[in-house]
């Protein structure tokens, strides 16, 4: 079968070029437009890439329309039903989906990086105690750079799977001591007889005069909240580690801007910010006002927790998120969680205004998170930084397959220039 093509002409010249058309395994085929800059000189504009494709990738697929996310080829509710983080985690890294060794295996090598250097920890010391927990991570996950100068070097496959099995290890211990500083409470060692969900929670919430025992209902929705969290393609803040990564920073430097570009209200933000929005809703009676608003162009306010750039149907995370409200809600005892009921009724209500409806707005991975999290005793400002826990697998999975790809080139956009044409200095006592 013939090589698709797409030809294109420019008509102030006459001149043709074709253009190769790519297909993946699913979705859209792409376009390859580098014919058009070497034959006729020309850029694409596409502010925000709403319709450029930045890489090959053969990690996550989604189907916006169509609701669909699959991990390396399995489909998230699955998943979300029958795995594990851990095992999403190898799954994520790998391809493959462990067999019961290499799964043992992975978790003990996960667990033999938990611990922090103790040098590390002097770092905290400097943030004041109403720090963002999302400014310490970005400043102390950047900082592992300092230490770890034997899992540094881009070039060296070794190198390269040492980091990324230290920051999976490391962003619980990281997290749980921004907390703990936040309290004013003593850090709390990992303990490697428990799973990586529950050695958070204990590194979180417990304290040396205390015995604590881990809930594993808590556990549970901590592994599954974080399963829904781990990879999304291109987001912002993968795009960002890609960028990050391709200039050959180190993978530590390369998560800290990941943890960046997580922390907009646009982005992981957003499930803080859905948060303090319910809060500020605060009775169904106001739900029509904050619509109102949230259609308002000349009112900043947007509805959190809605919209997405690529689902333009229901975040199959968020059906699975919405579900997973009612078991925590109701295993402690909340099961009529006033901010819960509010979220229903507020879904209920915009899913049936004209406004969400024509621009096909649902609610996202971040409409529910928050209420689950603050179900589990998590503060909100915790929030982002349960997400950037999640997402550090699929940013090292896409930062190694990407620097491992023999193709691999510095990203660096162009531009449509609107400044001024050339013109001569003009002195001092001439302007
Ligand atoms: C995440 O990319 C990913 O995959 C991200 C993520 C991941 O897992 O990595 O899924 C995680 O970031 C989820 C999104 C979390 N953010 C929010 O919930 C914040 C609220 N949502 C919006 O800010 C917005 O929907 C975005 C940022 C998510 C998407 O913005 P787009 O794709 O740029 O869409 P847009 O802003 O151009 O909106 C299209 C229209 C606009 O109206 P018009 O200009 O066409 O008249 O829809 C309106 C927007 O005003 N709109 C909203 C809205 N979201 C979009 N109006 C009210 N409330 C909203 N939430």
């Amino acid at each position: 079968m013939s090589k698709k093509t797409l030809t294109l002409t420019d008509n102030s010249t006459d001149k043709q070029v074709e253009l190769p058309v790519l297909n993946g395994t699913h979705g859209a085929s792409v376009v390859d437009i580098g014919p058009m800059v070497r034959d006729l000189g020309y850029f694409t504009l596409d502010p925000g890439f709403k319709a450029t494709a930045s890489c090959h990738s053969s990690i996550t697929y989604i189907d916006g329309d169509k609701g669909t996310l699959l991990y390396r080829g399995y489909p998230i509710e699955q998943l979300a039903k029958k795995s594990t983080f851990i095992e999403v985690a190898y799954l994520l890294l790998d391809g493959e989906l462990p067999n019961k060794t290499e799964l043992d295996s992975f978790q003990d090598i996960i667990l033999s990086h938990t611990m922090i250097n103790e040098s590390l920890k002097k770092l905290f010391d400097g943030f004041h105690h109403d720090a963002h927990p999302m400014s310490i991570m970005v400043g102390v996950v950047g900082a592992l750079s300092a230490f770890y100068h034997d899992s540094t070097d881009v070039n060296n496959s070794r190198h390269r799977e040492i980091a990324a099995h230290r920051l999976i290890a490391k962003m619980p211990t990281i997290a749980a001591a921004s907390y703990k500083h936040s309290v004013g409470q003593p850090f709390q060692y990992p303990k490697n007889s428990l799973s990586y969900c529950g050695n958070l929670l204990h590194m979180m919430f417990s304290t040396p005069c205390e015995k604590y025992e881990v809930d594993p209902v808590a556990e549970k929705a901590l592994d599954l909240l974080f399963i829904l969290h781990a990879d999304h393609e291109q987001n912002a803040s993968t795009s960002t580690v890609r960028l990050a990564g391709s200039s050959g920073a180190n993978p530590f430097a390369c998560i800290s801007s990941g943890i960046t570009a997580l922390w907009g209200p646009a982005h992981g933000g957003a499930n803080e910010s859905a948060l303090n929005m319910l809060n500020e809703i605060g009775d169904v009676s106001n739900i029509a006002k904050y619509i109102a608003k949230s259609k308002d162009k000349k009112d900043p306010f947007r509805l959190m927790g809605f919209g997405h750039r690529v689902y333009k149907n229901h975040d199959p995370r968020a059906r699975v998120l919405r579900n997973m409200c009612h078991e925590v809600l109701k295993s402690n005892g909340n099961s009529n969680d006033p901010l819960f009921e509010l979220a229903l009724r507020l879904e209920e209500i915009a899913l049936k205004d004209d406004y969400f409806i024509e621009k096909k707005l649902y609610p996202n991975v971040d409409f529910y998170s928050g209420i689950i999290y603050k179900a589990l005793g998590i503060p909100s400002n915790m929030f982002t930084v349960m997400f950037a826990i999640a997402r550090t697998v699929g940013w090292v999975a896409h930062w190694q397959e990407m620097i491992a790809d023999p193709a691999m080139v510095i990203g660096r956009p162009r531009q449509l220039y609107r400044g001024a044409a050339q013109r001569d200095y003009v002195g001092l006592g001439q302007r």
